[in-house]
């Protein structure tokens, strides 16, 4: 039973050992918002995020010590839980700055990081503006499902008239890892996915990837998100052979090893072949084109999630990964994804959601999450 902090230097969340669970919600604020109520809600959501990051129920008299005649602070299914390793990450949307019809809401244009802008279209986007963007995301991880979606409910209730929930998204079976402490998990695929992933244990890497650098100031410590809904078209890949998986990823799906061998963490070599002269990592493989050495160093901190939305109307699973990426610059995320453009991962993929977010940096004791920006 883990318990994150929720104040420091960055927000907790990010570098957090990845827990099981994820509930992420992407909120838009409401018309008739004004920059103190703005304001006003980011102290709420701090106030409320800080306690049931320690295991405790919002509020000043929680779920059932409150008045007998009015509704209680707290929405109650979390009571009896531990707190579950819940971590609460907060980010800003390009909308937040400036709506897209160009409206400076809040008299924040000016302070809108030139790094956080619309994601460019990339080859094979098949986005729904429905589940993509938004002005302001709550991340909830958790060990507990109940916990995460306990903080996103109150959270939502919090924000009621406020701001509501754009779009929403349930995760499971962490399909990362961002610690040596923690095995590597599965992704739907049935591929161990996070082998390669940026450690926390690795501080220089996450210092020179991962952690905003000070333009704009207020971002110093921060991070920028981005959320990718990726449906996986499962009942093909389902079909293809053993060797056409692993192809197609690079590495083996038993051990994770890479295809040009050793095991799981040792270093894939590109330029590898086999006896017929072919290189054993295919040039379309996905880590090959993933990979920092084709993308100039470029890394990313993945912290993604399996999700599975019920079914199509044809009978089909609706499921895949909602990938997530913390980098110091988003530009980072969009050269890795167009060096994807080649991926023979696509044919089994499709990405229908996509938003980016600036995360400011942790709130201290007694101040609330994104301060600086005010
Ligand atoms: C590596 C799966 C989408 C970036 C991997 C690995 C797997 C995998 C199995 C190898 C194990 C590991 O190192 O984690 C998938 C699946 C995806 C997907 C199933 C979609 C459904 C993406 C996207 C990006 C990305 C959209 C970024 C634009 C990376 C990176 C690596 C990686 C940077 C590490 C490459 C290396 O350094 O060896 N992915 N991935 N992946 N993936 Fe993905």
């Amino acid at each position: 039973n883990a318990v994150y902090p929720f104040h420091g230097a960055h927000q907790a969340g990010i570098t957090t050992p990845v827990q099981d669970r994820l509930h992420f919600a992407s909120f838009d604020l409401a018309d008739s918002l004004t920059r103190d109520d703005l304001v006003q809600l980011l102290k709420d959501w701090t106030a409320a995020a800080a306690k049931m990051t320690a295991g405790q129920p919002v509020g000043e008299t929680g779920a059932v010590d409150g008045p007998e005649v009015a509704p209680p602070e707290d929405t109650g299914e979390a009571l009896d839980l531990p707190a579950a390793g819940l971590t609460i990450t907060f980010g800003f949307g390009p909308t937040l700055f400036q709506t897209t019809d160009g409206r400076d809401r809040f008299g924040l244009a000016s302070r809108r990081p030139a790094a956080l802008a619309v994601l460019p279209r990339f080859s094979g986007d098949n986005l729904s503006p429905e589940i993509s963007g938004g002005d302001i995301a709550i991340q909830a991880c958790a060990d507990d499902p109940q916990v995460a979606v306990h903080a996103i409910r109150n959270l939502s209730r919090i924000a009621f008239g406020r701001a509501s929930i754009r779009w929403s998204q349930l995760g499971f079976g962490r399909t990362s890892s961002t610690s040596t402490s923690q095995l590597t998990a599965r992704n739907l695929m049935g591929f161990k996915d996070g082998t390669a992933n940026i450690k926390a244990e690795d501080p220089k890497v996450v210092d020179a990837q991962v952690w905003a650098d000070g333009d704009p100031s207020w971002m110093a410590g921060g991070s920028y998100l981005v959320t990718r809904k990726i449906r996986m078209i499962i009942e093909t890949w389902d079909r293809a052979q053993l060797q056409e998986q692993e192809r197609v990823i690079g590495r083996n799906k038993g051990a994770g090893a890479p295809l040009s061998g050793g095991a799981e963490f040792t270093a894939p070599d590109f330029s590898a072949t086999g006896a017929t002269g072919k290189p054993l990592i295919d040039k379309a493989a996905h880590v090959r084109l993933a990979h920092p050495d084709q993308n100039k160093g470029t890394q990313l901190l993945r912290r993604g999630y399996n999700y599975v939305d019920g079914n199509d109307q044809l009978g089909r699973l609706d499921a895949g990964l909602f990938f997530i990426s913390y980098q110091r610059d988003p530009q980072q995320f969009i050269d890795i994804q167009r060096s994807l453009a080649t991926d023979a991962l696509k044919e089994y993929i499709r990405h229908v959601g996509s938003a980016v977010f600036a995360v400011p940096p942790g709130a201290k004791a007694g101040g609330f999450i994104g301060q600086q920006l005010f």
